[in-house]
């Protein structure tokens, strides 16, 4: 069966800083966002892509196709999670509520084939979808008055959660309309699942699918894609 990928493009890079938002910078000769789109469309049973985009983006390619496969767009939101749930229900009307859709970062440049196939094999027997993520590997500190140490905190059982996002279209957008009801920004969508009781799981993938927030990831990402085959 068919999978769809969703990509939340439409934020405005503000800890990045400067006038092109991160999804447009380039690296390793293309932008960002032609790199989470290649990695999705790489795989054989993604049929399609929608991407949210900002009202005022100029920027957008204008992609229609992508290695044969449409390429579609829609308007974005406020929050993250008002641009995913845009784009989910902007998807055309073949991909039904049980369709798995995979949520990828426009500015999430390195996923891997092996981890995308690991993550599809475990969300489609799951019962409420998975994520990658990772174990968290540094030593955890509470700050307290003037930045000064109040408490470790035990990292135990703790996890970084990346993307791609694995959920059922009609049950994540069940979620991500329950969400918005209840006034509460959710920050992936697992988080969104998780609020309706649903328990995804974790799929342990590798820690460079980093995700460019600043400047130094960007030089990170660029180096990263430079190890990899072209
Ligand atoms: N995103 C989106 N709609 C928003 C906010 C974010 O589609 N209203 C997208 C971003 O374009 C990005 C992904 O969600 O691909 C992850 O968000 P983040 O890293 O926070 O990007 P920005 O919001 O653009 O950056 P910042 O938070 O620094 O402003
Ligand atoms: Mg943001």
């Amino acid at each position: 069966t068919e999978l769809w990928a969703v990509i939340p493009a439409a934020g405005r890079g503000t800890r990045f800083g400067g006038d092109v938002p991160k999804q447009y910078l380039e690296v390793a000769g293309r932008p960002l966002i032609a790199h989470a789109l290649q990695a999705l469309l790489a795989h054989p049973r993604v049929a399609g892509a929608m991407v949210a985009l900002s009202p005022d983006d100029a920027r957008w390619p204008g992609w229609k196709q992508w290695n044969g496969k449409p390429v579609m767009r829609c308007v974005g939101g406020g929050e993250r999670a008002d641009s995913v749930l845009a784009a989910l229900r902007a998807l055309p009307a073949q991909v039904d509520d049980n369709t798995l859709v995979l949520v990828h970062d426009a500015a999430r440049p390195n996923l891997r084939d092996t981890d995308l196939e690991r993550l599809i094999a475990v969300a489609e027997a799951a019962e409420h979808g998975a994520i990658l993520a990772a174990p968290v590997r540094d030593t955890l500190k509470r700050a307290g008055e003037g930045d000064r140490i109040a408490a470790t905190e035990s990292r135990e059982g703790l996890w970084r959660a990346f993307t791609p996002q694995a959920f059922r279209r009609g049950a994540l957008i069940a979620a991500l309309e329950q969400a918005r009801i209840d006034g509460v920004v959710v920050t992936d969508e697992a988080m969104a699942m998780e609020r309706t009781g649903a328990r995804p799981a974790l799929v342990e993938g590798r820690e460079d699918n980093l995700k460019v927030t600043t400047a130094a990831d960007l030089a990170l990402a660029e180096y990263l894609l430079s190890l990899r085959d072209p």
